[in-house]
């Protein structure tokens, strides 16, 4: 399986074998070295693996326990963690298509004492290893919301926004809460975040949510070779959907 594949097959994993992972693919998940697709690329980012013995007893408390956990930290610059989010969604995409299951955790911190890079900000955590469960999950299975509840369509999309769009709304987010609608044109999806107070805490994610759902946005347009270009439109910025907030475009080139 390929990870553009694995959008369609993955879900968040919670039980693991204590099997080691090849050091090749710690290796790798720990120094990219640009295969990756920033939506940012002026954000720096840097990953670490964490084995589970490194951290403390209390530190992992009512936490999925995994034989690794992967954290990414990212300088403080405007969109980084959409970026962080962006970056780690690949990852664990990647590492579904070695056989490895992975799953997001917003409340887990680097073990104490563990040096952050320096300029950086850590900004969320990965869980993984060899599953206990079963890796996939068809997308027909997953718990999403139809394309008619996220999208307001203003024309009939062409068939590559429409592809673009059935990737985003398989994309995970902090507790499912998929906090994301978009406005469909032909070629054009204007794409707006949840402002919702009941989703307060969840809030505090939206940005390594969003992060998340571009890369699954931007992997379908490498792998169908649709180009793609990412735009903010200021007089959308004004125009609202109510209580959601506008963060850009994706246009789909002709
Ligand atoms: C930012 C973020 C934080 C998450 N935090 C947790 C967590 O702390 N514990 C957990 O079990 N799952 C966590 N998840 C996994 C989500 O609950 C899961 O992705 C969502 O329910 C959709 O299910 P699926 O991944 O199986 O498709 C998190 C996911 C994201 C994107």
């Amino acid at each position: 399986m390929t990870p553009f594949e694995a959008i369609f097959n993955r879900k968040s994993v919670r039980h693991y074998r204590r099997e080691e992972v090849p050091a090749s693919v710690l290796d790798k998940i720990q120094d990219f070295d640009g295969e990756l697709l920033p939506m940012f690329p002026y954000v720096k980012t840097a990953t670490k693996v964490f084995r589970e013995e490194e951290f403390g007893r209390k530190e992992l408390m009512l936490q999925v326990k995994a034989p690794y956990y992967l954290a990414i930290y990212a300088q403080e610059l405007e969109g980084y963690q959409e970026n962080a989010g962006n970056m780690m969604q690949q990852i664990s995409l990647y590492l579904h298509s070695k056989g490895i299951g992975s799953c997001f955790l917003g409340l887990l911190r680097p073990p104490k004492g563990a040096p952050c890079p320096e300029g950086m900000k850590f900004i969320i955590m990965l869980a993984f290893g060899y599953p206990k469960e079963e890796l996939n999950r068809d997308a027909s299975r997953a718990n999403r919301l139809p394309l008619e509840k996220l999208c307001v369509y203003k024309q009939e999309p062409m068939k590559a926004t429409g592809q673009l769009l059935e990737a985003a709304r398989l994309a995970p987010s902090s507790v499912n809460a998929q906090p994301w609608k978009f406005v469909v044109y032909r070629n054009r999806i204007h794409i707006f975040v949840s402002e919702k107070q009941s989703l307060r805490p969840v809030a505090r994610w939206n940005g390594v949510n969003m992060g998340i759902m571009m890369a699954n946005i931007l992997m379908t347009a490498e792998e169908y070779w649709i180009d793609v270009a990412m735009t903010r439109s200021e007089n959308l910025a004004e125009k609202a959907i109510p209580h959601y907030s506008y963060t850009g475009s994706v246009l789909v080139k002709p």
